[in-house]
């Protein structure tokens, strides 16, 4: 049988919405390899607004197999399967596919990697949503001063070390002084804040004014209020996400002149990041990920807390929300 997290209704609350169910392992049909997913990456942050029936381009019909990326074996192939063997190791993004011990996908959605592996699995996607974030939506260049919020996170730790090998200067900001140390073991950041320990408001201010010419953000509220009056002439402030505002009941309405007050004389932008609307880009993020990281210029940081089997998805999903990890949260099946 095929164990599978599945959202059977809408709720704030993951055990609520979702549960174990279990399904007659699926035959491959004409283009399609059946595979056994070895590790699943985890998204809890996404799979909230999904659960929560907030993912407006999602079509959710009930039960709904959560879990995006994972990396595991081909076990069998259907008909005119040309570019997959039995045995071959892959890596798969795609919605509604992850979170299951087993999935069939088209051929051509299979990406050969050299072995199922937590560090690929964390590249693809995660490490490309950063190359994309970088590149396309922040246009990051070299010599630039670049602020990085989350930045011991999946997402975050790629950012840092893309934009240093572009020659910025790097500010990565953290919560805790055990992600501070994964951020210094990277050797990327010029500079390291922690916000539990100061004023993440009061430190840019200080020594930052005017000068970040790319803030990325996963966080929003007090971080995004941190980053955006000390944009430089031109800066681009990038919304990669918005884990402080996503974690509260509502949108915090504020009372406060328009974000233009702050940006308009100096030529400034807010832009947000969304990784699906790059699908055509993401072989050649992907391949210069690949060569990065086989090269040792990028470094994979998977969180080493152990989550093993469908069950354990809930536990790695609340030690994510509760901010608690460092690097890529991952799950062995
Ligand atoms: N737009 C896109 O296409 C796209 C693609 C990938 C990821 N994302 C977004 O990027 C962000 C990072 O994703 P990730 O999976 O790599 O997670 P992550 O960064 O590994 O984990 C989340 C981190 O965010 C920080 N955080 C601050 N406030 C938080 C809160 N209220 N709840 C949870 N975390 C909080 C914590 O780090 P500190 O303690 O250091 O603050 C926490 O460790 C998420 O918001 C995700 O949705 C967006």
């Amino acid at each position: 049988m095929n164990k599978q997290l599945a959202i059977t209704c809408f709720s704030s609350q993951i055990s609520e919405a979702a549960e174990i169910i279990k399904s007659e392992i699926p035959n491959p049909g004409p283009h399609e390899v059946l595979i056994k997913n070895k590790w699943v990456g985890i998204n809890a942050i996404y799979d909230r607004e999904l659960y929560k029936g907030n993912v407006s381009y999602i079509n959710v019909e009930f039960p709904y197999v959560m879990g995006v990326e994972a990396v595991g074996e081909i076990i069998a192939v259907g008909s005119n399967v040309n570019l997959h063997v039995i045995g071959d190791t892959v890596s798969t993004v795609k919605v509604g596919s992850a979170y299951q011990e087993y999935q069939v996908i088209n051929e051509s959605t299979a990406i050969k990697i050299p072995d199922a592996t937590p560090d690929y699995l964390a590249i693809n996607p995660t490490g490309i949503s950063a190359a994309l974030a970088v590149d396309k939506t922040a246009e990051v260049r070299a010599t630039e001063t670049v602020v990085v919020s989350a930045a011991a996170g999946g997402l975050g730790h790629f950012i840092v070390q893309l934009c240093k090998l572009k020659g910025c200067h790097v500010v990565g900001i953290c919560g805790s002084e055990k992600k501070a140390k994964l951020l210094e073991s990277l050797a990327c950041c010029d500079r390291i804040i922690n916000y539990k320990k100061q004023s993440i408001s009061e430190v840019l201010t200080d020594e930052y004014k005017n000068k970040i010419d790319v803030g990325f953000d996963s966080v929003g509220r007090h971080m995004f209020d941190a980053f955006l009056p000390n944009l430089a002439p031109l800066g681009r402030l990038v919304v990669c996400g918005l884990a402080a505002e996503l974690s509260a009941e509502n949108f915090q309405v504020v009372s406060q002149p328009r974000v233009y007050e702050s940006i308009y004389w100096k030529g400034a932008s807010v832009r947000c990041f969304m990784n699906h609307l790059f699908k055509e880009d993401h072989p050649t993020a992907r391949k210069m990920l690949n060569d990065a990281y086989l090269n040792n210029k990028i470094k994979v940081k998977v969180d080493p807390t152990p989550f093993q089997g469908i069950d354990a998805i809930l536990d790695a999903s609340h030690y994510l929300l509760a901010g608690r990890s460092i690097g890529k949260v991952v799950v062995q099946l």
